[in-house]
């Protein structure tokens, strides 16, 4: 499947004037009070020069790694914080003028004269409202977006995880897995910040790496990005990656052929045996995404092709892009399944015990983080990238190391 790049430009571009449009108009009337002409010249000069963005946020990986930081910092960074608050401010316009025209409907229908008629008090007043909830609204997004795009977004932590399995084979006792995922090779991804990442990853040493999906965010223009920004990654047990739903957004042939130059392997509803030097069989499964719009799509389709003809023995670990598979994983019996996909929706609430909530809540039941069902578990790594606009709040990329272990678990995980 190719990805119509230039259709998504196009409907990106109509969404935001649209959005940017009714956002403009709600407060050139809560604030057409003010008749400071500078003012407003200063604003119309500021939505001119952040609509600029577009030229260099749909333009060739050659002009952004020219411009490069001065070019995020100044501007596509303000564009997102822009497009956000624009975003938050459209519906309340929306319910305004929706209010609005009704209370004239009915002032129409029962006669009476149009109390909210130009110049009444009633206007005013609801004018005054109108300023109030804009600034309520502007501000609180402002502040949390700004942060996120500008700090959050670099944040990167490796997050440490021991999983024991009783049944694990002893030479699997220790075995180590690195996990990345999401690294949505792009505008805002390219290999010199891959480059760093891939040192820190060879430097653990780890006995295999696990890439889950979503290496490109679209387009065949980052796909040499991607395969140079990978290039160097080791393990004493070799590289692998499955594809997610943003492969596909590009020539996945292509993108398949040259992250095997690197010697990244690529498992495409099949598995690979891996015997470790101090004895055990560690079958690696690994299937494509699904490609379905169906958010909460099992993708057991692939997951049988896989395991067609895949030997019985062997203790068993998926990499999967979507964690929506791990119950019919777990069912086929998968010990593991390494999942990306959600990004803890690159957003987790600084609140609460335990496992905080994620935006990516609201759209899937495991948003990120270790889950176990029935004696198997899942872990969903939180990306390297982003989707959408380029922020992350108390939401770090993520490395994973996972240490499997052999025993009965120090820790019981609750099933979920
Ligand atoms: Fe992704």
């Amino acid at each position: 499947m190719q990805y119509d790049v230039s259709s998504l430009v196009f409907r990106f571009a109509v969404s935001f004037v649209t959005v940017q449009a009714i956002a403009a108009a709600g407060c050139i009337f809560a604030f057409k009070k003010h008749r400071n002409r500078r003012v407003w010249l200063a604003v119309l000069a500021a939505m001119l020069y952040l609509n600029c963005a577009y030229l260099f946020l749909f333009s060739p990986v050659e002009l952004r790694q020219q411009f490069g930081t001065v070019i995020d910092y100044a501007l596509i960074y303000p564009f997102f914080a822009y497009m956000l608050i624009c975003m938050a401010l459209a519906p309340l316009f929306v319910a305004a003028a929706a209010a609005a025209g009704i209370s004239k409907t009915v002032s129409a229908l029962g006669g009476t004269s149009d109390c909210a008629g130009p110049g009444s008090g009633y206007n005013g007043q609801r004018r005054e409202l109108l300023k109030m909830m804009t600034a309520g609204i502007a501000l609180p997004v402002a502040a949390p977006s700004l942060y996120g795009l500008y700090v959050g977004s670099a944040q990167m932590k490796i997050d440490d995880i021991e999983i024991s399995f009783p049944a694990l084979p002893a030479g699997l006792d220790g075995f180590t897995i690195l996990q990345i995922s999401d690294l949505h090779v792009g505008p805002f991804m390219d290999s010199t910040v891959l480059q760093p990442i891939v040192r820190s990853i060879n430097a653990l040493a780890p006995d295999l790496v696990a890439i889950t999906g979503d290496i490109i965010n679209w387009g065949s223009a980052y796909i040499d990005e991607a395969a140079d920004g990978l290039a160097g990654l080791q393990a004493e047990y070799g590289v692998y990656a499955v594809l997610g739903n943003h492969d596909f957004y590009c020539d996945t042939d292509t993108l398949c052929s040259k992250l095997e130059k690197t010697g990244i392997q690529i498992l495409r509803n099949g598995w690979r045996e891996i015997r470790p030097e101090g004895g055990g069989l560690l079958q690696l499964v690994g299937i494509d995404d699904s490609k379905s719009r169906m958010m909460r799509d099992p993708n057991i389709h692939n997951l049988k092709k896989a395991l067609h003809q895949a030997p019985e023995a062997g203790f068993k670990i998926l990499l999967s892009h979507r964690p929506t598979v791990f119950d019919a994983a777990a069912a086929l019996g998968m010990r593991l399944t390494l999942a990306g996909h959600t990004h803890a929706g690159q957003l987790i609430s600084p609140f609460g015990n335990g496992r905080a909530w994620s935006l990516a809540k609201f759209f899937y039941d495991r948003d990120y983080g270790l889950y176990k069902r029935n004696g198997s578990y899942l872990y969903i790594n939180r990306g390297l990238g982003v989707v959408g606009p380029p922020l992350r709040i108390n939401c770090p990329r993520e490395i994973t190391r996972i240490v499997l272990r052999r025993g009965n678990p120090q820790v019981e995980t609750a099933e979920g």
